[in-house]
């Protein structure tokens, strides 16, 4: 029975396998509406884990068949879940009623991936562990349990993420929007992507955003590797289908074996976003002269820094900027690009809440002198004047975040305002700056 059904997958794959191949990679326009690319989230898992999905992927309950399928090899499949019977069945129809809940909920886990996790788990090679030294000054490193850092899967991340290939065009790859030797951001106001195409918001570094509680300004992704399979589909970042990508890169001989060698599956959406994950969580920056003075060295800092740390944390900077990441990553609106005809409605695109109009998540300051231009919009070109919008509490618009209330009260002045500029530099650290790898 089980291997029967195993046979009929196979078979299945191997078709769709050779549709795909035959079929036309030419992506987006019908397939967009079934997928929504941004959000991915959700879907990403039914991509990957079955090329023939497409004919069952709107279904509530994609994962189904095909992974309990795999579950039928002894041992692995029941455990995981232990909880007492009835504590279980309840947390079975949270996770039904949150699944289905469009992205955004605000679920803590990633329930659903998990009988998608463990019967990958399964599958998974060992890999060499990698360890994560984590920069003086930062936090532990949060590593989602079904995504562990190995060095294969690393260097894998690291040829996916300087692939241009992964674009519709093989003009773009992550590294051109968040580059390296620009401290992993990019210094345009907003992104360029495929067919020169211009986006509405500046590309953040992914310095450290292994640390965020949710991704882009808006919050609408959960976690790196939900955040990953974003871009590809974006029309305008990478322009390209998921399944148009994973088939691009299952032509690649290498990239089958790697995949292969490192998630014991063919090339999927869900593993290229877990490789691309792994990768950005050894993107860290610390050791700046900021955290060397924490740690007692009282000459790291030049007196002109020291009066600037203490106005960042008296005037009330530090509220939303807390250290050690400088952020809080909650949602404020600083009234930042508010008098546009059209304003980016920001965290309300995903709450769909009023009082969320305009509001956007605490960027990080951490490297924040070397990834001008500033804000979600990219609006601001100096480190000074961005300093003095935040300093006067943000711009007047009506829906400017009571929040900022005390910094404008504080009546920061010009000269403070230099002071705070000194320090935000002292937040750069030491990150990784790394060649283009050799691609397969
Ligand atoms: C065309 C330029 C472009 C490309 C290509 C691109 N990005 Fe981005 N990236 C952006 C922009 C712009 C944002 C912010 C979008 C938003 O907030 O809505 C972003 C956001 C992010 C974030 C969230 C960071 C944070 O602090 O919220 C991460 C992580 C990221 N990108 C990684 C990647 C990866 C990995 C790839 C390749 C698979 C990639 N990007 C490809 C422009 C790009
Ligand atoms: C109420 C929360 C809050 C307070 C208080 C606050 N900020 Fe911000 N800060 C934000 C938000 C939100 C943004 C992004 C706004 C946007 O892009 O629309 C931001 C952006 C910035 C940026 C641009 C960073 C980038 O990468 O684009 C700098 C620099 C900055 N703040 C410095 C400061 C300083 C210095 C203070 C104190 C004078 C301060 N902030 C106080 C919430 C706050």
């Amino acid at each position: 029975m089980v291997t029967q059904a195993k046979r009929l997958l196979l078979v299945l794959v191997a078709a769709a396998t050779v549709l795909m191949a035959t079929g036309c990679p030419k992506p987006a326009t019908e397939q967009k509406p079934t997928r929504p690319s941004t959000t991915a989230g959700l879907e990403m898992e039914t991509p990957s884990e079955r090329p023939q999905a497409p004919v069952k992927e709107e279904s509530a309950e994609p994962t189904a068949p095909s992974q309990t399928e795999p579950a039928a090899e002894p041992g692995q499949m029941a455990p995981t879940t232990e909880p007492a019977a009835e504590e279980k069945a309840a947390e079975k129809t949270e996770e039904d009623t949150k699944e289905k809940a469009t992205e955004g909920a605000a679920a803590p886990e990633m329930p659903q991936t998990t009988p998608a996790a463990e019967s990958q788990a399964q599958a998974v090679p060992q890999g060499t562990p990698f360890e994560v030294k984590v920069p003086l000054g930062l936090p532990p490193l949060p590593i989602p349990e079904d995504n562990p850092m190995t060095v294969e899967k690393i260097e894998l991340g690291k040829m996916l993420y300087f692939d241009k290939r992964v674009s519709a065009d093989g003009t773009v790859s992550c590294a051109t929007c968040h580059d390296p030797k620009m401290a992993w951001a990019e210094h345009l106001p907003t992104s360029k992507g495929i067919h020169e195409q211009v986006g509405e918001r500046n590309a953040p570094t992914v310095i450290n955003a292994a640390y965020a509680p949710s991704q882009f300004w808006d919050g609408r992704a959960k976690t790196l590797e939900e955040q990953a399979v974003g871009p590809v589909a974006n029309p305008i970042e990478m322009g390209h289908t998921l399944e148009g990508m994973v088939q691009s890169l299952d032509n690649i001989p290498q990239y089958q074996e790697l995949f292969k060698k490192v998630f014991g599956t063919g090339v999927t959406a869900e593993n290229f976003a877990k490789a691309v994950a792994a990768f950005e969580r050894t993107i860290l920056s610390g050791n700046s002269p900021y955290d060397r003075y924490k740690a007692g060295d009282q000459n790291a800092l030049t007196e002109a820094q020291k009066r600037g740390l203490k106005i960042f944390e008296e005037s009330g900077c530090a509220d939303c900027h807390a250290p050690p990441l400088f952020s809080t990553y909650e949602f404020y609106n600083a009234g930042i690009g508010m008098n546009k005809e059209k304003p980016d409605e920001g965290r309300k695109s995903v709450t769909g809440k009023e009082e969320d109009m305009g509001a956007f998540r605490v960027p990080s300051l951490r490297e924040v002198a070397n990834t001008a231009p500033y804000f979600h919009d990219g609006s601001v070109a100096t480190l000074e004047e961005a300093v003095a919008i935040m300093a006067k509490g943000g711009i007047d618009n009506p829906h400017r975040s009571a929040e900022f209330d005390t910094v404008r009260e504080a009546n920061i002045t010009a000269e403070q305002q230099k002071d705070l500029v000194e320090f935000l530099k002292a937040l750069s650290g030491e990150f990784p700056v790394i060649e283009p790898p050799q691609l397969p």
